[in-house]
């Protein structure tokens, strides 16, 4: 197979989230592969997966499960095809080869190949099963644990979707050996994040791991077994607690509203995760101007980013007015204000006398995004 080599040691991890079973750091040419043939369990199988992990990944693990090559459907890889007509050929697609209700998809790719094979999965013939396969780091961290599926929209991303469980989630790191480093440092924004709002412990675990995880090709699996499995307990322990988003899992939205604000104010030229680092250090000085965190917080996160080697600020100087005006668009306003999820300190949800959601002026976000 493709992918890093596995050294004797590489801890295998297993939880449950929701009745879905996630299994960390298992080969998928081995107990990985195994672990799927059983949640198969004796089903009729189909592959989503894209062109540029098919040949990878997916090809070799639909050999390896006995799928057919005719099974396997393959997306054009990129964000571009997370929309309700790549829905449409998909789900035409199962139809025409008369995929049943006791079907079962297997998603295998990044958060796009997961999003859209989970929302094919959460929509065809009203539900059927779908087993994740991540590649992608911030797919194992991040898209494929907790159950959102969907598309893009024009007015937005993610607007079309529907919560839907994976029965199985087999993250193998393995596979990450073949992830452009660039990707790479897009799920290391994720994996900050998670690490921001859980502990300052857990945060010295990923800064002081930074030259490691650097090292393209040569990074140990066994380190990313660890961090695979440490931020999908993160996520699974808070999402656990809120699976609907009501309270504390809003707080994975830090950093989220200014990022995805300078995510579309930059024309979506920097990636997710590295928009999620900056918008984090924007809304820690937010929090600050708010009177809410000390002034620390925003540099410790400055010194974590320019450790894990993501930008502190967009490229290019981008129109506060406008990242100020996008920051509307966020599907977290209630009521024509936008609430941020802010910290007060690592670990420490800010709550500015609100559960887990602050009101924060249009005003003082842009005041922060001038002084990035
Ligand atoms: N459902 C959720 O909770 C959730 C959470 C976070 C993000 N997301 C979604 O995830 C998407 C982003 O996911 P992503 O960053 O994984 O992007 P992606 O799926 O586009 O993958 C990034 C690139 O890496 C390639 N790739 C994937 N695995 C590879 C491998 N092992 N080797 C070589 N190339 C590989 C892909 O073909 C693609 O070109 C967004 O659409 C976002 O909205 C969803
Ligand atoms: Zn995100």
């Amino acid at each position: 197979m493709t992918g890093g080599e596995w050294e004797a040691g590489t801890k295998a991890a297993a939880l449950d989230l929701h009745g879905s079973h996630i299994v960390i750091g298992q080969p998928l040419d081995r107990a990985g592969a195994t672990a799927i043939r059983e949640a198969i369990a004796g089903r009729r199988a189909a592959i989503i997966t894209d062109t540029n992990v098919a040949p990878l990944h997916a090809a070799p693990l639909a050999d390896r499960l006995g799928v057919d090559a005719d099974a396997i459907l393959t997306i054009t890889a990129g964000e571009g095809s997370k929309t309700r007509d790549e829905w449409a050929r998909l789900t035409d697609s199962l139809l025409a080869r008369g995929y049943g209700r006791d079907s079962v998809i297997i998603a295998v790719g990044g958060g796009v190949v997961g999003d859209l094979a989970g929302f094919v999965a959460a929509t065809y013939m009203r539900g059927i099963a779908v087993i994740q396969v991540p590649t992608t780091l911030l797919a194992m961290v991040d898209a494929a644990v907790g159950g959102k599926t969907g598309v893009d929209a024009a007015a937005g991303k993610n607007l079309i979707g529907a919560f839907h469980r994976p029965i199985l989630v087999v993250a193998d790191p393995a596979t990450l050996a073949t992830l452009p480093d660039v990707q790479f440092r897009n799920g290391l924004g994720e994996a900050l994040k998670h690490a921001l709002i859980t502990s300052a412990a857990e945060l010295r675990w990923l800064v002081d791991r930074a030259p490691l995880l650097a090292a393209g090709e040569a990074r140990p699996v066994a380190l990313l077994a660890d961090l695979v499995e440490r931020n999908i307990r993160i996520k699974t322990d808070i999402v656990a607690r809120d699976e609907r988003e009501s309270g504390p899992r809003k707080m994975l939205n830090f950093g989220h509203t200014i990022g995805h604000a300078v995510e579309s104010v930059s024309g979506y030229s920097l990636l997710h995760g590295e928009c999620v680092g900056i918008g984090m250090r924007a809304e820690a000085m937010i929090a600050a101007k708010l009177g809410l965190a000390s002034p620390v917080l925003a540099g410790q996160i400055t010194g974590a980013l320019g450790t894990l080697g993501l930008p502190l600020r967009p490229p290019h100087r981008l129109d506060p007015m406008a990242v100020g005006a996008a920051t509307r668009s966020d599907k977290k306003a209630r009521a024509g204000v936008i609430e941020y999820a802010l910290l007060a300190d690592i670990g420490v949800p800010a709550n500015g006398g609100h559960a887990y959601g602050t009101p924060v002026p249009e005003r003082v976000a842009r005041e922060a995004i001038a002084d990035l």
